[in-house]
């Protein structure tokens, strides 16, 4: 069985530092092959809340998959914001923007969606596009494709359409060719599960499951409490546990578990 903890929205600088000591706990305990960490580090990209998100992610097992969000691109310092809106992302998390991870089980791409022009939207663009692709493509086809982003490719029924990322109707179908399993985004701090087929027209590809993780560590949960996510992959079952922390002196502990069988035409729902 491959595991894969997925967390996002962690963001130095607004964190409740008890439940991230319990992330770190937990997250240790589960001991799982891959981290995935779906962006926004920090509330305003300042170097104090970089090197505090670094010190956490060191205490964490590896291989990690990070890629940044919104927060983590300057928001005041104008000449920052445009002319190096990455640079202390790639100082002291990691120079990797198209972070990958691969294989014969488990493909995992993560792309930067954060963009200098838009405060808190995203997009991605063809290259990218083209390199999910190409490493998705080569992999076997049993084995679990993800895509990793700070913006979702959907969003929760009745949530703002204008969060899903920039591109997506194009990016999609030409990832589901190459048989994406699972696209894993934050941003919005609510957990939810959908699948692609509800929103997009998929014709020579299958359906993949988009899952969103809430806040791991933030004090703007949107209501929830603090969660993450945690995948199990054992060909041709997926489970997706929710953990979630209460209080801080419980810890995490699994809420709610979801399982999918991978059929010919994409993911079932075992109930
Ligand atoms: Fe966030
Ligand atoms: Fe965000």
């Amino acid at each position: 069985m491959r595991r894969i903890v997925h967390l996002s929205d962690i963001h130095f600088g607004r964190v409740d530092r008890d439940v991230a000591e319990r992330v770190i706990e937990k997250v240790n305990e589960i001991g799982p092959d891959v981290v995935v960490v779906s962006g926004d580090l920090t509330q305003r990209a300042k170097t104090a809340e970089f090197l505090e998100a670094k010190r956490f992610l060191e205490k964490l097992p590896k291989p990690q998959i990070v890629v940044p969000g919104n927060h983590d691109v300057p928001l005041y310092n104008v000449f920052d914001r445009f002319f190096r809106p990455l640079e202390k992302f790639r100082n002291y998390i990691t120079q990797e923007l198209t972070p990958t991870f691969v294989d014969r089980e488990m493909a995992i791409v993560g792309v930067n969606t954060a963009r200098s022009l838009v405060v808190k939207g995203g997009r991605v663009n063809h290259q990218q596009i083209s390199y999910i692709q190409n490493v998705m493509c080569d992999v076997p086809q049993e084995a679990l494709k993800v895509v990793v982003t700070h913006h979702p490719f959907d969003v929760p029924e009745h949530h703002d359409e204008r969060d899903i990322v920039g591109r997506a109707q194009l990016a999609i179908p030409m990832i589901a060719e190459c048989g994406a399993d699972v696209f894993l985004a934050g941003h919005l701090h609510v957990s939810n599960i959908g699948s692609t087929a509800e929103r997009y027209r998929l014709e020579n590809g299958k359906a993949a499951l988009v899952i969103q993780a809430g806040t791991a560590t933030s004090v703007r949960g949107r209501g929830e409490a603090h969660s993450f996510n945690l995948l199990e992959f054992a060909d041709p079952t997926l489970a997706i546990h929710r953990l979630e922390c209460r209080d801080p002196r419980g810890g995490f502990s699994i809420a709610e578990t979801s399982t999918y069988m991978q059929t010919p035409n994409g993911w079932q729902r075992d109930v």
